[in-house]
């Protein structure tokens, strides 16, 4: 990364025995301890109600996230024993006042033996329902304000509707100034997301056709094979509409479709942001019945294995009628992209894991390369962002010999096609900024804003009109309205197996 140590801090994380924690946090920390990212003195305080003795802890929970979930799973150079040095672990129930003020006694005598300057970061990786309690009682035992900075790190979702992100909003700005505030938008972390203004606005390929005279149309694809694994209860309230577009698929839109921000400082960058999402045309009742598909999976199979319906996924209702997948088709309306449709489409149980961002160019006037040289393909950049990372560009090209055929070939660059190649995870990424006191990879309060107001038409007319469930099997790409969506338009999607090319 290369941008320097983060000052002195302690970071506290409610949530400490919880699945993020597990799963992305501890290793996202212990990646960056290995690497020389971390302050010298951080502490770092997991707040739990479990009992469990300091060592306990390190040996039932961190070390097996480790071992789970590290992209450095193996020890062999004795990291873990002065990562875990710094590990602390507190017991406290979240609704217990008695508890925040013990814990405010145990971080300050922290604070005075490591030298972490009374610098604070408080993450929440817990339920959203606790987000506001916790901010209060942060407030009212005086654990914040912190004698340096503070800040507060907030998982989605962020709010269910414009109304509860606006209430939550209100609680979290109680205690914490919006620059404070560290919305977390894990997509923003990925390597290849943090690469879409550099392919951008570093190439002068790019720009001067980055619009509505020759771009035909976006493709932005985040498919799972998994189902809703053990979050079926938040999962069946939210779905795929507030669980992945309002969110992940609007941010990648607004970095694919923004104006160049006038510098590279975080408010700028925002500023360009918030205003596509702004400029997206609202999905009135009818558009939305014409533009946004929903689907939700039956059985069916994923890699030869069979697997169950939503309806019968643990903690969701037999009749639920939680989407699980979503396509769109929407309009940004402004000179750069009026006319051009952006589609998105995201699901759980599809046929593979893979995240895309597709960007179609213009046909040329079939005039000079008739089809008896073969099929003239329009010229793509597509930009992959998981599992597989880089990018490429499809042109047409004559095939060597002696006739005039046409082939589309592809200049292209894989990131971690290579042994070896092992890019950090997003959380590392997202931590260190939070660390260092860099928020543009995170979520401004009007961006999470715009996004609703883009967002809740859709969800409010898909509840007036029950929907007929399930509509896909799992191992699918969602239901065949996903495909007519783009067909009427006469185009497709660019399915994966279309696209990839062998590895190996
Ligand atoms: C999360 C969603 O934000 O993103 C999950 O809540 C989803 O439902 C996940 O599985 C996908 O993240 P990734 O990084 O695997 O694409």
């Amino acid at each position: 990364m290369g941008l320097g140590k983060p000052d002195n801090c302690l970071l506290v994380i409610f949530g400490g025995t919880g699945d993020l924690a597990r799963r992305k946090l501890y290793p996202a920390l212990y990646n960056l301890f290995v690497d020389d990212f971390l302050p010298d003195a951080l502490q770092i305080v997991a707040v739990g109600r479990r009992f469990f003795t300091r060592e306990g802890f390190h040996n039932e929970i961190v070390l097996p996230s480790l071992k789970a979930f590290s992209r450095r799973a193996s020890n062999p150079d004795g990291h873990f024993a002065s990562f875990i040095g710094r590990v602390h672990y507190f017991q406290a129930d979240l609704y217990d006042q008695g508890g925040y003020t013990r814990l405010r006694q145990f971080i300050e005598e922290l604070e005075e033996k490591s030298g972490c300057q009374g610098n604070r970061i408080f993450y929440l990786a817990v339920a959203p329902e606790h987000f506001g309690p916790v901010v209060r009682s942060l407030k009212e035992t005086g654990l914040v304000p912190a004698r340096g900075w503070q800040r507060v790190v907030i998982e989605k979702p962020f709010g269910h509707d414009l109304p509860s992100a606006a209430e939550l909003n209100r609680q979290l700005r109680a205690a914490f100034s919006e620059e404070e505030i560290y919305r977390i938008d894990h997509y923003l972390g990925k390597e290849m997301i943090q690469n879409i203004m550099v392919i951008r606005f570093a190439n002068t390929f790019f720009e001067p056709v980055w619009n509505n005279k020759y771009i035909d149309h976006v493709q932005i694809t985040s498919a799972e094979t998994v189902g809703v694994e053990d979050r079926g209860g938040y999962y069946d309230r939210a779905g795929a509409l507030r669980d992945m577009v309002q969110n992940h698929l609007l941010q990648l839109v607004t970095l694919v479709a923004m104006e160049p921000p006038a510098s590279l400082a975080t408010e700028a960058i925002r500023d360009e942001k918030v205003k596509v999402l702004r400029s997206l045309q609202p999905l009135d009742a009818a558009a939305v019945s014409k533009n946004a598909i929903r689907g939700q999976y039956g059985a069916g199979e994923i890699d030869g294995q069979v697997v169950p319906p939503y309806r019968q996924e643990k903690e969701v209702a037999p009749d639920s009628t939680t989407e699980t997948f979503v396509a769109l088709k929407l309009f940004i309306e402004n000179f750069r992209w009026a006319g051009v449709p952006f589609y998105l489409r995201t699901g759980k149980r599809l046929p593979v894991k893979v995240t895309e961002i597709i960007l179609q160019f213009k046909s040329l006037p079939d005039i000079l390369y008739f089809k008896e040289y073969g099929e003239l393909r329009p010229n793509l950049l597509v930009i992959r962002v998981q599992p597989l990372e880089g990018v490429y560009v499809q042109l047409n090209a004559k095939r060597p010999g002696n006739n005039n055929y046409i082939v589309p070939i592809r200049l292209d660059f894989c990131q971690n096609c290579e042994v070896g190649v092992n890019s950090p995870e997003a959380y590392e990424r997202l931590l260190y900024d939070v660390m260092r006191g860099d928020p543009t990879l995170f979520t401004r309060w009007d961006e999470v804003e715009a996004a609703w107001r883009f967002v809740d038409p859709i969800a409010a007319a898909w509840t007036a009109r029950p929907p007929l469930f399930p509509n896909y099997a799992a191992g699918q790409w969602g239901p065949p309205a996903a495909r007519e969506l783009l067909i009427r338009d006469g185009r497709h999607w660019w399915q994966e197996d279309e696209l990839l090319p062998e590895r190996g």
